[in-house]
């Protein structure tokens, strides 16, 4: 029996890339940069299954040119790198990679919630600048987490953790939902708040939203100046969920006080980008889902998907199920 062909666009995490070799002929780009778009269509072409990155950009065209298709599995949890009505006009199910980054993800966000709040950074920057010259009344202050109440925009499985968390810090924790989860939110000690209000009443606000027409530059300057000068902006979901242009003049300008981003509009951030330049955000690649243990479980879980779409199985963890309803 021929085995299935497969294009794998960047090397994943053995536990999954292994399962991959041992059962397709694979194609795996070997380079650190993602494949052009060209690139794409000319390793896709022919293939039975596509393991994409969120850096790749999955149109029709490109289901167009493997009309063999059988599965995209994308690894990572999003999908908006994906054309996903075009997959399911093509038939093809799109698996992708969700629970088993949650936890890490909203320990990421947390990471950068303190980071911006106590000002890490920072002060790791004028540790090493050589300006630590004594113990300072009022160096660096920052914010306490104890007391405050923490706005978490977006309250799927992350959003939701991210509330479980809280209680720890003795937050007071709001949510907004374009659909509430008040069993949820009861257990989680959370209440629903509508989102102007939230935005008012947090000290924190921490987008777990899913990037889609709706939620993109959900967060702009009306939003951003409702925040409040005292505000702590956190994003690991999408870069464009913000209006970064406008982020970056609330910055600047003191509308929020700060803000924690995983994620930025064009990643990688461009050069010019204006957030360089300020101290007042804390910035990092796009690194939420990375622990060593995560990854290789999203791996697992990637290949899990893509095997299960070859042998004309469901997926386990499918994004577009009514692919399957036609
Ligand atoms: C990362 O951003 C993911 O969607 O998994
Ligand atoms: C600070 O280090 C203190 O002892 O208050």
């Amino acid at each position: 029996m021929t085995r299935p062909k497969v294009f794998v666009t960047r090397l994943i995490p053995e536990a999954g890339l292994g399962v991959i070799m041992a059962e397709t002929e694979a194609d795996v780009w070997q380079e650190q940069l993602p494949p052009l778009p060209e690139a794409l269509l000319q390793h896709v072409r022919g293939k039975d299954g596509l393991l994409s990155l969120l850096t790749d950009r999955v149109d029709a065209e490109v289901m167009d040119a493997a009309p063999g298709l059988r599965v995209i599995s994308n690894y990572a949890v999003g999908f908006d790198n994906i054309d996903l009505p075009a997959a399911t006009e093509f038939g093809i199910p799109v698996g992708h990679t969700p629970d088993v980054l949650t936890e890490t993800t909203a320990e990421m966000a947390w990471a950068l919630l303190m980071a911006a709040a106590r000002r890490v950074v920072e002060g790791d920057r004028y540790t090493r600048a050589g300006k630590w010259k004594t113990w300072e009344p009022q160096l660096l202050l920052g914010r306490d987490l104890r007391g405050s109440t923490l706005g978490i925009v977006g309250f799927g499985r992350i959003g939701q953790r991210m509330a479980r968390q809280a209680r720890g810090f003795d937050m007071r924790v709001l949510y907004y939902d374009v659909f509430p989860n008040d069993e949820a939110a009861a257990q989680l000690g959370a209440a629903y708040a509508e989102f102007d209000d939230l935005l008012q009443q947090a000290d924190f606000v921490s987008l777990h939203t899913a990037l889609t027409d709706d939620t993109r530059h959900l967060i702009g300057e009306r939003e951003l100046k409702l925040m409040g000068p005292e505000t702590i902006l956190v994003n690991t979901s999408r870069g464009c969920v913000i209006d970064e242009a406008a982020l970056a003049v609330a910055l600047r300008e003191g509308w929020i006080l700060g803000a924690g981003l995983d994620v930025t509009e064009v990643e990688p951030i461009q050069p010019d980008s204006p957030l360089l330049g300020l101290s007042n955000v804390v910035l990092c690649p796009h690194i939420a889902s990375a622990s060593l243990r995560t990854r290789s479980k999203m791996a697992t879980m990637a290949a899990a998907n893509l095997l299960a779409g070859l042998r004309g199985e469901r997926l386990p963890h499918c994004a577009n199920p009514e692919v399957y309803e036609r």
